[in-house]
């Protein structure tokens, strides 16, 4: 074979981006747990032990990752159905437990169809590429997740003619104007899409859904939102942020949610809505036409956790209270995190570099929170995420914020 002596553009361009991220103290480290996910983890330390840490950077809000029933549920799924179909869904890949779970997501949200996905990043990426079309425009709140950002994306390349439209996180004067000029570049045989995210994941703030619901009505404008914070979270049952407004899912046009957090915490993600946009969705969205299935065992992981929560909300208000209560004794201490009923909360500390050293200064402390930084959140603006579950208890939270203390 012959040698070649051409220097490999992308090895060098990777090396000198790695070191770059190395240099800025900005490298991310995956941590190894070694126990299931819970208030407590193990975590492999330094040298390779296991080493045991409160863990407030998970979004097993309702601490159902590790409950026994969910647990079983995806055990008998595994004997009864094997591993998968090897399969597309609409070739030989959908199991009966797959259309379980989806009823049972679209009866807990209220609305009348849902279909899942390994996730909902894929979720997302199937909904405007196959709803939209050229000519339509799509309104979305520029503090929305990374799988709606590159959803419409997407859709804008793929379907060339999509207008799409940004406003200022939740500044409903401004997503008004935008309406207005949706409304004023389209003709009245396409649709305005508004998507917003319920809570948004790096602010912890929720959406104004009540006001979004009126403008959308107004302008004749359909409403998407992703809950994927706010289900098993907000509201009195943990519907989500539609719930904590008052509304009923019906208010809201399309859901897409994930089963990766509240829900089970494994993986999954889903849309829910009217029977023609999902049916549109199984058939002719690419990542059903071309992906396989979500796992048997996380479909009937998932529906327990469903099953359980619908069973007993007051993992919800427990999960309330621990959330009102981590808000005020981290502020206690001197620290500022944004007035909210979400289960994020973030404290603002800067630098990216200097949020990574924090969160390893915190680890050191026994406490597992991570810091976000750019490109995750704008340059400036790096934080410590806490994030808090159902399954802390007050001396949990009390343990953070004595760590928060020591910083
Ligand atoms: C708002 C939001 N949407 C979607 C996702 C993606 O979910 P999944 O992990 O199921 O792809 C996340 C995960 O971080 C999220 O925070």
């Amino acid at each position: 074979m012959a040698t070649t002596t051409t220097p490999n553009a992308f090895a060098l361009r990777a090396a000198s981006l790695l070191k770059g991220l190395r240099d800025k103290g900005e490298f991310k480290h995956l941590q190894v747990l070694e126990s299931p996910m819970d208030a407590e983890v193990l975590i492999r330390d330094a040298a390779g032990k296991p080493r045991q840490v409160l863990c407030f950077c998970s979004n097993n809000y309702l601490g159902l990752a590790n409950h026994p029933e969910v647990v079983e549920a995806g055990i008998k799924a595994l004997k009864d159905y094997g591993a998968g179909t090897a399969s597309v869904r609409f070739i030989c890949g959908t199991f009966a437990p797959h259309l379980e779970l989806e009823q049972r997501i679209a009866r807990f949200l209220g609305v009348e169809a849902a279909y899942t996905f390994v996730s909902c990043w894929n979720a997302t990426e199937a909904v405007f590429p196959t709803l939209a079309e050229p000519g339509d425009a799509i309104i979305s709140d520029a503090l929305n997740h990374a799988c709606i950002i590159d959803s419409i994306r997407l859709a804008t390349v793929i379907k060339k003619g999509v207008h799409k439209f940004v406003y200022p996180n939740n500044d409903m004067d401004t997503f008004e104007t935008r309406l207005k000029e949706a409304r004023n570049t389209i003709d009245d045989d396409h649709a305005i899409w508004v998507i917003t995210d319920g809570v948004f994941s790096m602010e912890g703030s929720i959406a104004n859904l009540p006001t979004m619901r009126n403008l959308c009505n107004q302008y004749g404008a359909i409403l998407c939102v992703d809950d994927s914070h706010g289900t098993g979270v907000m509201g009195k049952t943990g519907r989500g942020t539609h719930e904590h407004h008052n509304m009923q899912g019906a208010d809201i046009d399309l859901f897409t949610g994930t089963l990766g957090k509240a829900l089970g915490g494994a993986a999954g993600g889903y849309i829910a809505g009217a029977k023609d946009a999902v049916e549109l969705i199984v058939q002719r969205a690419r990542p059903t036409l071309f992906s396989n299935a979500l796992p048997v065992t996380v479909a009937c992981s998932a529906s327990k956790a469903i099953e359980v929560l619908d069973r007993d909300p007051s993992r919800v208000d427990r999960l309330r209270d621990n959330c009102a209560y981590a808000r005020k004794q981290i502020r206690a201490v001197g620290f500022e995190v944004i007035e909210s009923p979400t289960a994020i909360c973030p404290v603002i500390v800067g630098e990216t570099a200097k949020a990574i050293a924090m969160s390893k200064r915190l680890l050191e402390l026994g406490v597992y929170v991570i810091g976000f930084g750019y490109p995750v959140v704008p340059e400036g603006e790096a934080r410590l995420r806490c994030q808090i579950s159902a399954a802390h208890t007050h001396q949990h939270i009390d343990a953070l914020v004595d760590a928060l203390k020591k910083l």
